[in-house]
């Protein structure tokens, strides 16, 4: 049945062209479901890039829905698995091999799991699952990272604050992804003056990386509650201070957006002690990396919150945030409604195939609502599920929705 109630994500649309051509589709539509499947009118290719841990698995489940949302809305998709992190290193020795790179690039979406694991931490860098997808994000030029972080009523005591803090969270946090401290030179190891070890890496950002982001986060501020948070630590580091200035910079052409400021150490404690404050936050890559984190916990688990990675052209990058999870991995305990909630996201934001994306936010709502949980956000009353029961659960509701409206 359709759920009572909608997952909180507004629409947005980000100020450049994310939405590949459709293409008319030359097959015949040959997907079966128990609902009538409407005629493919529409076709995309997307690279998967299950990886390592649960990746396989919660990339497994996302297919299927994503077969399913697409068949009851006429769209036809052509996956094309490729390897990716630690499964790449042992097939190919590599964490991001060039064909694999060529595929999602050529693609109009790419959906990655996770990647990652004990076998390969004590790799060197360049040969860490985790620099493979550095370099994935680098190679599709995604700069702008969206992060929601919503606490679902039938959730909302799963968060480690009180209900009455956590209940009605939506906000957005907006990252840049391809600059600062990560990528920053110089960065390295070396000896001081003393001869003692030191290790040392770069926060710079140039003026057209944080006005690029600047304007994404003002554009999505703009399609939620008009309010942005930019958060910075422009009291002790110039990077910060220039962030800033640029940030102020744009505001006068979003008059309709009410722009405040704050220091990142006060963002963190803000985030626990009153999150409702915040709409949309943009913010850095190290900030945003630790604060989407935070934020993330305020839901309940790391196993319910997508992504989506965009740039300002070609195929954007839809992931869980959270990792491989060794601990469980094989295990069937995996919770794929992050995975499957990115493929609604590349839905709406890669694709902008909006009746596709609520169907399948409307179909994890309901699988909710008819209380099915898996282990990371089980609480008593409700009934405890794997992997891929919960998959089915999830396709059971969106294969009973009637049609969605926008
Ligand atoms: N984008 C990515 O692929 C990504 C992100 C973060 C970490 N990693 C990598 O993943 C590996 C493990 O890292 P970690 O343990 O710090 O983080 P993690 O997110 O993999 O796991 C943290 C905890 O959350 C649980 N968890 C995570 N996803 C879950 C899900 N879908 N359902 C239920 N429980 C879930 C895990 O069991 C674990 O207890 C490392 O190698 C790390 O580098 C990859």
């Amino acid at each position: 049945m359709a759920a009572s109630t909608q997952l909180n994500f507004k629409s947005i649309k980000v100020p450049f062209h994310f939405k590949p051509a459709s293409k008319q589709s030359l097959t015949p539509d040959r997907i079966r479901c128990a609902a009538t499947a409407a005629t493919h009118s529409k076709s995309y290719s997307i690279t998967l890039l299950p990886g390592d841990g649960i990746g396989p698995e919660v990339i497994s489940v996302a297919k299927s829905v994503l077969n399913l949302a697409g068949s009851l809305e006429g769209i036809e998709f052509r996956f094309k698995e490729m390897p990716m992190g630690g499964a790449a290193l042992d097939s190919v020795g590599v964490p991001l091999p060039e064909e694999t790179l060529a595929a999602a690039r050529q693609s109009d979406a790419v959906l990655l799991g996770a990647i990652g694991g004990y076998k390969w931490d004590k790799n060197e860098k360049h040969l860490k699952p985790e620099t493979g997808l550095l370099l994935l994000r680098q190679g599709l030029r995604v700069f702008a990272n969206l992060r929601p972080a919503t606490v679902l009523p039938q959730l909302a005591d799963s968060s480690t604050l009180k209900r009455e803090v956590a209940e009605g969270v939506d906000l957005m946090v907006v990252r840049e992804l391809t600059g600062g401290i990560y990528f920053g030179k110089p960065r390295g190891f070396g000896t001081n003056e003393k001869g003692e070890e030191i290790a040392f890496n770069t926060e710079v950002y140039a003026s057209y990386e944080v006005d690029r982001i600047a304007r994404v986060a003002f554009e999505t501020a703009r399609k939620r509650h008009g309010k942005l948070c930019s958060v910075d630590k422009a009291n002790v580091l110039e990077a910060s201070m220039f962030w800033r200035k640029r940030v102020l910079a744009m505001a006068s052409e979003y008059p309709d957006v009410e722009l405040s400021h704050m220091y990142v150490d006060n963002a963190a404690m803000q985030l626990v002690r009153n999150p409702k404050q915040f709409d949309t936050i943009v913010t850095n890559n190290i900030f945003g990396d630790i604060l989407s984190d935070e934020a993330s916990m305020i839901t309940g688990s790391i196993g319910m919150l997508p992504s989506a990675s965009l740039g300002k052209s070609g195929p954007g990058l839809f992931e869980p945030i959270h990792g491989s999870a060794p601990d469980i991995a094989g295990q069937d305990k995996a919770n794929p409604l992050a995975t499957v909630l990115s493929a609604a996201m590349l839905l709406k934001y890669g694709l902008g195939e909006e009746r596709a994306a609520k169907r399948i936010e409307n179909a994890v709502m309901d699988a909710l609502n008819r209380g099915f949980r898996t282990g990371d956000i089980h609480s008593a009353g409700n009934k405890l599920v794997g992997c891929k029961e919960m998959g089915e659960e999830v396709l059971k509701s969106a294969d009973s929705q009637a049609p969605v409206a926008v």
